[in-house]
């Protein structure tokens, strides 16, 4: 299905390119594994049958001295296991790093054949992509990796952001984005400590002149940006999702925001402790209640068209597309 692309052809910038096709494997949770630790790369082959996707992370979180070791012991991870369906990813140091380069030109010689996704951090624009694109074609070339490794951008800066819809459509390589709220929050600026979440000072209150007590409601902080950034990965035909959640003890707030994130189109979050795992789990597979109801609209529009009234409410030819989406999301949870 995909073809590899021979290293010394240009860029193909916005045509339809030769594997374009994106997998269409579950991505609910990206679990992340610190490499250099012994311990923790022992614990892959349990992950391996738990999570969707296994990611070893070698920039933020790692220690500068313990870089090399992350590096290493993200090769021997990937050789010693068989990751079947699970996906395998690693999320390497930025590009203007002392770190990057070697990232890259060690990990693909060695296990480029085994590599499924290539996280790249701190993207500020499509040049970051196409610089890893062709990075990346030279070394398939090279080492004879017929499997091209796809390209996953966190939009982590303000100047990412300004450029989301150039990011996304950057390279045929390009496989998803991902929010990485707390360099975000830095990069913009924002008064805050949390990586990702709510803030209990954004809040609106309510009209303390009408009969509603005033309280206050928190919003979502990172709605706009979440909201920017699946419109701008599904019109790239490419997927969005929701990043860290650094406040382990608070489950429930955690699965709030990947609830958020799952309504407004992301289809999976990173899980960075074993608990979240089974929060993404629950929260990107759809809602028995909802499959069924879904299920109603498509058998009551056969062909998708026309209206009818399903419990009291319209359904139409749009409503029958997004039921469409939550019964196809079913069937992959189910496979
Ligand atoms: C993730 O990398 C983040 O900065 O939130
Ligand atoms: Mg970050």
């Amino acid at each position: 299905m995909k073809t590899p692309r021979a290293f010394y052809q240009p860029l193909a910038i916005g045509a339809p390119a030769p594997y374009r096709e994106l997998p269409v494997t579950l991505e609910r949770m990206i679990h992340f594994v610190p490499p250099h630790v012994e311990k923790m790369r022992a614990k892959v082959p349990d992950l391996i049958s738990r999570v969707d996707v296994v990611l070893g992370n070698l920039e933020d979180a790692i220690p500068a001295d313990a870089k090399t070791a992350a590096r290493d012991g993200f090769i021997e991870m990937a050789k010693a296991n068989d990751f079947g369906a699970t996906g395998l990813w690693t999320r390497v140091n930025c590009l203007n790093s002392p770190w990057f380069l070697d990232d890259i030109m060690q990990i693909v010689p060695a296990a480029g054949d085994k590599l499924d996704v290539v996280m790249l951090p701190k993207v500020e624009g499509q040049w970051d992509i196409h610089y890893l694109d062709q990075l990346l074609a030279q070394l398939e070339a090279r080492n004879g990796i017929t499997k091209p490794i796809l390209i996953h951008a966190i939009l982590e800066t303000a100047e990412g952001v300004k450029n989301v819809e150039a990011i996304a459509t950057a390279s045929p390589r390009m496989h998803g984005m991902s929010l990485g709220p707390a360099d975000l929050a830095a990069s913009r600026g924002m008064k805050t400590t949390r990586v990702g979440g709510g803030h209990p000072d954004y809040a609106v209150l309510a009209d303390p002149h009408g009969d509603a007590p005033r309280a206050a409601f928190q919003q979502d902080l990172w709605h706009y940006t979440v909201a920017k950034m699946v419109d701008a990965c599904m019109s790239a035909g490419i997927r969005a999702f929701y990043g860290p959640f650094g406040d382990f003890s608070d489950t429930a707030a955690c699965e709030a925001q990947f609830r958020n994130a799952f309504l407004m189109g992301c289809v999976g979050a990173w899980s960075l402790h074993p608990s979240q795992i089974e929060i993404a789990k629950r929260v990107f597979s759809p809602d028995p209640d909802e499959v069924a109801f879904a299920r109603k609209i498509l058998k009551a529009m056969p062909d998708g068209t026309g209206a009818v009234m399903i419990d009291g409410k319209m359904q139409d030819d749009a409503t029958w597309k997004q039921a469409k989406v939550i019964v196809d999301l079913a069937r992959r949870v189910a496979d």
